[in-house]
């Protein structure tokens, strides 16, 4: 065996894309070849958190990395990941086991509903999406599966149809009270393009995003299932509630505006006040944030991350320290702007800057991290790439 430098080894596995490794562990576990294989990347939320399941704008890209599946149909259900390369023989409609395989049998359930899933399949699944991180692996899983299976059944369902899929496996079989936003970006995502997805509407506009972002992980693992969103989402439903009193006909948190803030102050129970005062002010940053960008207005943009960013701290409780003191120093060292991205208690930090300055900028703030932290944060950079796709074999 060659004897082949560290570097070099982690560069190569680098190399290996996720559909590349996903068929041949799918090959080694099931000593057959797949006959479909698709994946789906991960997702950045430029801005516009928690204002999704309120009625208000997001503003997420698609990124490189991704997570990829390689099926075939069999009369069992049998999973298997890069992670654990133990093979799952699952019963779809057995309680759910609290796993990951959890998001497939969801998957495969909502499939069912369409008509659109074989009798079974044997799947293999490899990502290069860190997992909690808050960079979306699970819509990733979710929206390559469907439409891996779909195609297993002969199917080709539409982005739309996938995302509806993805997101009611994990909201309605998995029980993540998420919004929309990642299943749908997993889906529509475009190479050089941030999405402005208004919620309400269920509009999409894609805004040119040329350049490179960065992202910084906080190595504070983030778990949806059980964390404090669902808490947020209940206060959310809780602050509707109220303000329908005055303005009866209200649909969303996010159809009220600044110039109502006041007013909520004034009748709102005071701990339901700052979560509302997040909602309603993202929203119009998610707005001025999709027109900064559409002008290529680098600086207006980096104020409104962090403006975002300083808004989840104080507002909707759900930044990190570890995430504060990245956001703060990047302004320190020539950042344009940055922010705490996904829903947040843990995950990954979003920076963008001047291209001339970017990694000296990452540089010098990986090292304050670690005197701060005792040790490195992992930091990559990423491009906005393209959405759910079939893979060749
Ligand atoms: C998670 C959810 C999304 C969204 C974000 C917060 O990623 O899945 O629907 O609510 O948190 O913006």
């Amino acid at each position: 065996m060659p004897h082949i430098p560290s570097r070099e080894k982690s560069l190569a596995a680098r190399r290996l894309s996720p559909a590349r490794v996903a068929t041949s562990l799918f090959d080694a576990s099931f000593a057959t070849r797949p006959t479909v294989s698709a994946s789906a990347p991960g997702r950045v939320n430029l801005i516009g958190e928690h204002t999704d399941y309120n009625g208000g704008p997001v503003l997420p890209l698609a990124i490189e990395r991704r997570t990829a599946i390689a099926a075939r149909a069999t009369p069992r259900w049998a999973f298997v990941s890069a992670t654990d390369k133990k093979v799952h023989e699952v019963d779809i409609d057995a309680p759910m086991r609290q796993e990951w395989t959890d998001y497939l049998v969801g998957v495969v359930r909502e499939l069912r509903v369409l008509r659109s899933a074989p009798p079974g399949a044997e799947i293999a699944v490899a990502s290069n999406l860190p997992i909690g991180a808050g960079l979306s692996s699970s819509a990733a899983l979710t929206v390559a599966a469907a439409k891996a299976i779909s195609l297993l059944a002969g199917r080709r369902l539409s982005p739309a149809a996938l995302a509806e899929v993805a997101f009611r496996a994990e909201y309605h079989q998995v029980g993540v009270r998420c919004g929309r936003m990642d299943q749908t970006i997993a889906a529509h995502g475009q190479r050089g393009a941030a999405l402005l997805f208004e919620t309400a509407g269920g509009t999409l506009q894609p805004v040119p995003l040329p350049g490179r972002l960065w992202i910084l992980e906080t190595g504070v693992s983030h778990r949806l299932t059980g964390s404090a969103f669902n808490e947020r989402r209940r206060e959310c439903e809780e602050a509707l509630a109220f303000c329908r009193e005055w303005r009866p006909g209200l649909s969303y948190l996010a159809q009220l505006t600044p110039a109502e803030l006041p007013e909520i102050e004034r009748r709102l129970p005071p701990p339901l006040v700052p979560r509302v005062r997040h909602v309603v002010t993202e929203t119009a940053r998610t707005r001025s944030a999709a027109a900064a960008l559409g002008a290529g207005d680098m600086v207006t943009l980096g104020r409104l991350l962090v403006e975002g960013h300083e808004s989840l701290r104080r507002d909707y409780a759900s930044t990190i320290p570890e995430a504060d003191f990245l956001v703060e120093a990047a302004q320190a060292h020539g950042a344009y702007g940055a922010r705490l991205t996904g829903a947040g208690w843990g995950g990954a930090v979003v920076l963008l800057a001047p291209p001339d300055r970017e990694a000296r900028t990452v540089a010098e703030l990986a090292s304050e991290f670690q005197m701060r932290y005792g040790r490195m944060p992992v930091t990559w950079s990423t491009r906005a790439a393209r959405g759910v796709r079939r893979e060749t074999l």
